[in-house]
Parts: structure tokens; sequence; C-alpha cells
């Protein structure tokens, strides 16, 4: 069962968090640095008019990030833009006013000497930090949690990374890689924020952004303005902290409305909305959604998703499943979607809560009706391809 809680954000009158440095005017500023990389297009934008209909939508597109960078996830726009800032800073330069070509430079080189970037992942940010590194002609390390997908690790090694496997979950890895840091010097690229580290997780943020800022313009080039509804899954919630505030800072008042997306096994925004604190979720977390199996909300983003988001949700791992198997079997007429398990949780709620009579409720208090417009990010591919093919072709994690 989808859990749901809804909440009343927009009639409060208290002081909101400032989302400026989120701002549609920063994000174009990001966006021209992602623009810099060779392996840098704009990830397709899917109209899925044929599947709207159905659930009697008026539409729902579909931004499509297992486009990025040929990663097959979002990821690396985070990393490579926080990375790129670090170095810009190092050198005393604005980052607007650099190419990523010189950052990679012999010059570079010489003026900082050899960094090595470490981070703690569950696949996708590791590999884009690997990716950027090696592209930035750095060193990385990668810690991964206990239970990780062997071909996630594979594909992180192929970057050039030095990366493993941890007796530990996701959080015990990003303690490890601060530790490491310390002990070496490192630099850590944590794609989530904690007291007193908090500048990096910003500026990855701030790399998410570019992908809000390629969907906003491909609405545009359909004719709309805006979505009416937006679903954004989270882990940490740096990505739908990224897109909230962006959606927020540009809109305000008549902002599209937003609901975070959780597995079950790694509830802690949709407990924290329960409790107004911001909660942790501790122990293994054996979702499928390993992208979002993670307990502990970014501080940062955790306050942009706490005065701006109206609604939570909390999934089994079947919704993911399902919407995995509705978007690689799509309606006639409409694009096929490789989704991934943490990419497609969004597409699953849409298609559980328009179809089955016991979400009426959720609908209802939504407003999701044929006057709806609803924007879902997909975001990975088919990460763990062997996982994927049990679920999609084999049925594993049945709906009930
Ligand atoms: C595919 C995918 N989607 C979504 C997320 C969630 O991002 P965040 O941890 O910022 O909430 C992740 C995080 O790793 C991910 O890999």
């Amino acid at each position: 069962m989808i859990r749901f809680n809804l909440v009343d954000v927009r009639n409060d009158n208290r002081s909101k968090v400032d989302i400026d440095y989120i701002s549609e005017n920063t994000i174009k500023k990001v966006r021209q640095f992602h623009k810099g990389f060779d392996e840098y297009s704009v990830t397709p934008l899917h109209k899925l008019e044929n599947l709207a209909r159905h659930y009697g939508l008026k539409n729902i597109f579909l931004k499509d990030e297992s486009y990025r960078f040929g990663l097959n996830a979002f990821k690396v726009l985070g990393g490579s833009y926080a990375m790129g800032k670090y170095l810009a800073d190092r050198l005393g330069v604005d980052i607007s006013d650099i190419s990523f070509e010189y950052l990679r430079s012999k010059e570079v080189k010489e003026k900082l000497g050899e960094i090595t970037f470490v981070t703690a992942t569950d696949g996708n940010h590791g590999r884009g930090v690997a990716w950027a590194a090696n592209h930035l002609g750095q060193k990385s390390v990668i810690y991964m949690p206990k239970g990780s997908s062997q071909i996630r690790l594979e594909n992180i090694r192929r970057e050039g990374a030095e990366a493993s496997i941890i007796d530990g979950n996701y959080d015990d890895a990003v303690r490890l890689s601060d530790e490491m840091a310390k002990k070496h010097g490192w630099v850590v690229v944590q794609d989530t924020a904690w007291e007193g580290y908090e500048d990096i997780p910003t500026w990855i943020m701030q790399g998410y952004g570019t992908l809000i800022d390629e969907a906003m313009e491909q609405l545009r080039d359909y004719g709309i303005e805006k979505p009416t509804h937006v679903f954004l899954q989270a882990g940490v919630g740096s990505f739908a902290g990224a897109v909230q505030g962006y959606l927020a800072e540009k809109f305000g008042k008549d902002r599209p409305i937003t609901i975070i997306v959780e597995p079950d096994d790694a509830n802690c925004l949709y407990r924290s909305s329960l409790s107004g604190d911001r909660e942790i979720v501790g122990g293994d977390m054996p979702t499928i959604m390993a992208g979002l199996a993670c307990g502990s909300p970014n501080t940062v983003s955790f306050q942009v998703l706490k005065d701006y988001s109206d609604g939570y949700m909390s999934c089994p791992d079947y919704v993911a499943a399902r919407g995995m198997r509705t978007l690689a079997a799509p309606i006639k007429g409409d694009p096929q979607i490789v989704s991934g398990e943490s990419g497609a949780v969004g597409a699953g709620v849409i298609s559980l809560v328009m179809e089955r009579e016991e979400y009426k409720d959720i609908r209802e208090k939504l407003g999701l009706d044929n006057n709806s417009i609803v924007l879902l990010i997909s975001t990975e591919g088919d990460t763990d391809p062997d996982k994927y093919r049990d679920i999609v072709w084999d049925g594993d994690c049945k709906s009930v």
C-alpha cells in the first residue's frame, strides 16, 4: 500500500528558506559549465499522451536521464559541477570565467597538484564522480554499502576509480569516506550535507539543476509553461530539493504541486513530514530502489522540501517494479522507456494512484484529473541490467 501525507505548505505565513542559490538564473550558469563537456546533450523529454489518456490525465511528460553523458543516470551532473567549482575556488577564479578544458590542463595540475576525490555511493553518484575525476585528470576513491551490485561496482572501476564494497550500510560508507579524507588529505564529494559539510553538497544540488532547466525549456517547446504536478523520488533528497527549489523560485505561489516519493525501507523524508523534524532511518535497507536507500535527509535540501513540497509518499518495492514495466511496455503510440528501479517509482505511483479504487482519496486530494499535466523524471536506466530483466522480463516484485 502506498502511504501518503499531504502537507499544507501553501497557506502558512512562516518565513521560508532562501532558494536563490538554486534559481533559474544561477542554474543557467551551471548548465553553461555542463555544456563544456563533449558528452553534453539535452536528455529526451518523452510525451506519454496515450498513457495519460488511459489514466484520465491531460498529459504525462517524462525526462529520461538514462541518456546523461552515456552514464545511464543523472548523477554525474552534481559531482562534475561540484568538482569543477571546487577546483575553480582553489584557483581563485569564478567557474563561469573558465572552461572545462582549462580545469583539466597541465597548468592547473601544476598549480594544485594531484587531488583525490572520495565519496560513498549506491552506484550512480560514484560512477559520476569517477567519470568526472577521470575527465579532470584527477583520482577518485569510491566506497559502496554492503549488498551493492557487482555490475555497478565494475562500472565505477571502469571509470578509473579505486572502488570497493564495505561491510556496512550507506551511512557507514559516508562516514568512512569522511574519515579517509581526513587521514589522507582527500576531498569528500558527497551528495548529501550534514552540519559543517554543506558547500560541496550545495554545488551538487546546483549541478542537478541543469536537468530541470532543460525540462522547462523542452516543455515550452510543447507550448506548456509548467506542469501541474511533479513527482520527485528521494534518497537523501538532494535531487528533489534541487528541482523543488528551482520550481519554487521560478513560479512562486503558482508553482506546480510537488510530491516526494521514497521506498518504505528508507522513508526518512516521509517520516519527517509526519513529525515535522528531520528524522533518520537506520539499519539495512533491502529495497530494490538502491539509489533511494538512504536514511538521513540532506540538511540543506531538507529545508527546501519542508518549506515547499506538498506531499510525501512511502512505497513498497512493487510500486517501482510496476513503473518499470509500464514504461517498458508502453501503450501503442507512446515511446518505450528503459527506466531502472529508482528511476521508475514516480511512474509506478501514477499507475497505481490513477487506476486503483483504494487511491481515490489521493487522486482527489492532489487534484489529479483530466486537466493535470504530470512531470516525471526517470533518473536512471537499467543501471543493474540483470536486476532490470528479473523484474521486467521475469516478473520479480509483482504488484499486489
Ligand atoms: C537513480 C537515482 N535516482 C534518484 C536518486 C535520489 O537522489 P538523492 O539521494 O539526492 O535524493 C538517486 C541517488 O543516488 C539515484 O541514484
